[in-house]
């Protein structure tokens, strides 16, 4: 697409001119937004771009190792990875309030991040994968009056305390123009296909207190969730399905004893940038075949549902 070639070559023109010489630190996410940004950032100014992956303990299986395989050893991007999850999941411990769960996460997220910056060396700018949406979401909503419905997870503020200059080559784009970027510049199309995934991670999906017992089983269910999603081919037509575990445990019968374990939601959206979205039409087979896979395969769930609220009035994520 040449109007993305042209976009391409004068957002690495607009980088190199705001950097100079400096050095560069870029949040990596593991989403498709921090992705481009990093490589856009890297075809524009190489190895004065060191990139820092924060293991929070909320990411889905296999994620952590996706990352570092992707950056580190096929880009070849100086990547820093900080895996605390520990700290993370004790500081979330027994905490149940959606607004004060993504504020802990954020906080501790820029803590991390500061030691990490430190660790990198000199760098002047601080780099993020900041979208359109996210500029305006996070002022106004549905052109209503200014008010925040999610405090979104972003290193916001950090720049300043720290002296960094912001570097935020993705600002003017949509989530779909992002993609094309990302094609431009050669990410495999596997990757940029992936559905949007959150930065408070699954700590949103997971409504009430967090636990590792309550991770596991969301991260395998997940697993198969998607796994069905693909196998009927539907991945592409979906922008984002997950599993969201609910703080309940239901009673069920298996073979012939009383089970009593979580019950989890489906969700699963067709959207165009993610500021309103519909729920996705399942056959009624798939998602019986769906409830009857995740109840034997993973461990600790006993019983699925599935939203079916639209945005407006529901969000896509359940916190
Ligand atoms: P909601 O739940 O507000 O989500 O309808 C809209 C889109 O934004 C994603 N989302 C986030 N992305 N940090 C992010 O980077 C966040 O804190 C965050 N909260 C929601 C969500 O997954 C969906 O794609």
């Amino acid at each position: 697409d040449w109007t993305m070639a042209a976009y391409r070559d004068e957002a690495i023109a607009k980088i190199r001119e705001q950097v100079g010489e400096g050095r560069v630190i870029c949040g990596l996410s593991g989403g498709v937004d921090s992705s481009v940004a990093a490589v856009l950032l890297h075809e524009a100014i190489g190895d004065r771009l060191t990139c820092v992956f924060v293991d929070h303990g909320l990411l889905r299986k296999g994620e952590a190792e996706e990352v570092v395989t992707m950056f580190r050893d096929h880009y070849n991007i100086p990547l820093i990875v900080a895996e605390e999850s520990d700290r993370f999941l004790t500081a979330l411990d027994g905490e149940s309030d959606p607004e004060i769960k993504r504020k802990t996460i954020g906080r501790l997220f820029i803590d991390v991040f500061q030691d990490k910056v430190a660790e990198a060396g000199d760098a002047e700018f601080l780099a993020q994968g900041t979208l359109y949406p996210d500029v305006i979401e996070s002022v106004s909503f549905s052109g209503g009056p200014s008010v925040t419905i999610k405090s979104h997870h972003n290193v916001g503020g950090l720049p300043e305390k720290m002296g960094l200059k912001l570097v935020e080559p993705l600002r003017e784009l949509f989530k779909d123009e992002v993609r094309a970027l990302g094609s431009e510049l050669g990410l495999p199309p596997s990757f940029i296909g992936r559905h949007p995934f959150p930065g408070p991670g699954l700590a949103i999906r997971c409504p009430g207190e967090i636990t590792r017992e309550k991770l596991a089983i969301l991260r395998e269910a997940d697993a198969v969730f998607i796994d069905q999603i693909r196998k009927h081919g539907l991945y592409d037509e979906i922008w984002q399905a997950f599993v969201a575990i609910l703080p309940v445990r239901t009673v069920g019968v298996m073979g012939d004893g009383r089970t009593y374990d979580f019950a989890c939601a489906l969700r699963a959206v067709t959207s165009v940038d993610g500021m309103t979205a519909d729920y996705y039409p399942f056959t009624h087979d798939f998602l019986g075949e769906t409830a009857t896979r995740l109840i034997n395969e993973v461990r600790g769930i006993n019983r699925v549902t599935y939203d079916v609220t639209s945005k407006p009035p529901g969000t896509i994520e359940w916190e």
